[in-house]
């Protein structure tokens, strides 16, 4: 049995249940974060739970938790859990309003989830495994920087890619410029540099962009510069990584019909990913 903190209680997860004028099922209006869990800890806790803030208030949302509590709720679900591998997911949306309106109630009670998804622990130690890639423009909205619970242009981008027979869509805006993934942000690796796109309201400020470009400034002798890369520049990297919080780093070796690089997983790719699964320790 599976049990979720829920506004405040922790009970099995099939009893939770939301009102259909619950703000985040009427308008998707809410945040999220996706924290991954290593040994039953989890990574970066402190980095996920202050873009959490940051989104709430780009929402003008408030939750009456602290940071302690939402970190004492998220290791209390790990634990009931028994999750040693695996995420947490941490869902606020705007909560239940009395009348179905667009605009803010002017009072309103936040609906907070937390759940837990494991992963086997053959797989959490698995080689790092080669994806393809499908190419698509980016139609999301402009405020892509906030981790939104409006998942709807991200699915639409990742359906895309299950249907080519790929794993992720790669996404470039009218300009051609590489922006991020459906679901991660994107590293290209030319020579001795390795680009990703700055952050600015076209994609998500990613953890794990964050600790990978700390980790290969610190540790490796690659030039990174968060500088954006074109389409013709994606399709003639040497490797392209996607990251994200359940991938970690994971290498793209082919994107449509064009193989990057070799088409196998690169070295880079091992040595950063390496690198990554290392130095998390430092993050929690
Ligand atoms: N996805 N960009 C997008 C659009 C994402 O959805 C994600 C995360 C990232 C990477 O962010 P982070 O490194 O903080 O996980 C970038 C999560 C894992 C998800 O959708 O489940």
């Amino acid at each position: 049995m599976t049990i979720a903190f829920f506004n405040g209680e922790y009970k099995p997860l099939s009893e939770v249940t939301i009102s259909p004028l619950d703000r985040g099922f009427l308008f998707g209006e809410g945040i999220y974060e996706v924290i991954p869990v290593l040994q039953s800890e989890l990574v970066a806790p402190q980095l996920h739970l202050a873009r959490l803030k940051t989104g709430l208030s780009a929402l003008s949302i408030t939750l009456d938790y602290s940071q302690e509590q939402l970190i004492d709720a998220l290791n209390q679900v790990i634990g009931r859990n028994r999750l040693v591998s695996g995420s947490v997911y941490l869902h606020v949306t705007r909560g239940t309003s009395e009348k179905r309106n667009h605009a803010f109630p002017d009072v309103c009670k936040a609906t907070s989830l937390i759940m837990v998804q494991s992963i086997n622990e053959s797989n959490a130690s698995e080689a790092i495994q080669p994806l393809k890639a499908s190419l698509q423009r980016d139609t999301r909205w402009r405020n892509c920087h906030i981790k939104s619970t409006s998942l709807l242009g991200n699915v639409l981008h990742y359906q895309h890619a299950k249907d080519q027979g790929t794993h992720e869509s790669i996404l470039y805006n009218d300009d051609n410029i590489v922006t991020e993934g459906s679901t991660s942000n994107v590293f290209v690796l030319k020579g001795n540099k390795l680009f990703t796109h700055p952050l600015d309201s076209q994609v998500l400020p990613g953890i794990t962009r964050h600790i990978l470009l700390d980790v290969a400034k610190q540790h490796s002798t690659l030039e990174v510069t968060e500088h954006p890369v074109t389409v013709d520049e994606l399709l003639a990297a040497d490797e392209v990584w996607i990251s994200s919080s359940s991938k970690g780093l994971a290498p793209i070796v082919s994107i449509d019909e064009h193989n990057i690089g070799n088409g196998e997983v690169g070295a880079m790719a091992k040595q950063l990913s390496d690198l990554y699964v290392n130095h998390l320790v430092d993050y929690r």
